[in-house]
C-alpha cells in the first residue's frame, strides 16, 4: 500500500531535513525534487536546451556532481517556470510517491500539483532572514564566498519566481498542515512532523 507525505515550501525551510528524518523515522523513501528542476538547470548552464535536458531526464542524473551550487539553484529556478519542464517531469515524481512501502518528496508544489492526494501535506516556511542565514552557513561549510547578502538576495529572488510563476506557483495545498521554522529548531520541527504523520496512519 502507498502512503505519500507531501512537503513544500520556499528555499531554506528546513522541508529537506524534515522530509529526511521523517523518511528514516518511518522508512520510506525520499524524493527531494528540487534536484530534478537543479539537474536539468545544471545542464542549461552547458547550453542544452531545457525541455530537451527535461525530457531526456535519467534518474543517474540526480547523483552527478554538486547540484546544491547558487549558480544551479538561481538556473534551477529559472527553467521551473516553463510549462513543458515542468509536464516533463511529473510521471517521475508521480510513480515515485506510489512506491510501495511510503514515500516522501519535498518540493514546491508536491501537495497542490503533483500530489493532491497525499495522505499528509506540510508546507514547512521561515522567514526570509532565517532561511538566508541557514543557506548562507550550508554553502560557507562548502567553501563558498558568497556573503550572506548575496544569499538574501538569492533567495528573495527564487521566492518570488517560484511564487509568481503562472504553472505550478509555490503555494500551501488548502488542507496543508504549516510549519514555521523561523523559531523552532529542526529536531522540534522534525518530532511535530513525525507526531502528525504518526496520527494520520
Ligand atoms: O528545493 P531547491 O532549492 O533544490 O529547488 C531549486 C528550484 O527548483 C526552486 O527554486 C524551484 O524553482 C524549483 N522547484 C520547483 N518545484 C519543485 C521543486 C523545485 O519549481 N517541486
Amino acid at each position: 500500500m502507498s502512503f505519500t507525505v507531501a512537503i513544500d515550501g520556499p528555499a531554506a525551510a528546513g522541508k529537506g531535513t524534515i522530509a529526511k528524518g521523517v523518511a528514516a523515522h518511518f522508512g520510506f523513501a525520499h524524493l527531494d525534487t528540487g534536484l530534478l528542476y537543479r539537474a536539468v538547470g545544471r545542464q542549461t548552464l552547458d547550453g542544452t536546451d531545457a525541455i530537451a535536458a527535461a525530457q531526456a531526464l535519467t534518474a543517474d542524473e540526480l547523483e552527478q556532481g554538486d547540484l546544491r551550487t547558487a549558480d544551479i539553484a538561481q538556473a534551477a529556478s529559472k527553467v521551473a517556470v516553463i510549462p513543458e519542464v515542468r509536464a516533463a517531469l511529473v510521471d517521475f515524481q508521480r510513480a515515485f510517491a506510489r512506491r510501495a512501502g511510503g514515500a516522501v518528496l519535498d518540493g514546491r508544489d508536491i501537495g497542490t500539483v503533483i500530489c493532491p492526494e497525499a495522505e499528509i501535506k506540510l508546507f514547512v516556511t521561515a522567514s526570509a532572514e532565517v532561511r538566508a542565514e541557514r543557506r548562507y552557513l550550508e554553502l560557507k561549510a562548502k567553501g563558498s564566498d558568497v556573503t550572506q547578502e548575496q544569499v538574501l538576495a538569492d533567495v528573495r529572488e527564487r521566492d518570488a519566481r517560484d511564487a509568481e510563476r503562472i504553472t505550478a506557483p509555490m503555494k500551501p495545498a488548502e488542507d496543508a498542515v504549516r510549519l514555521d521554522t523561523s523559531d523552532l529548531s529542526i529536531e522540534a520541527a522534525l518530532e511535530r512532523a513525525v507526531a502528525l504523520i504518526e496520527s494520520k496512519r
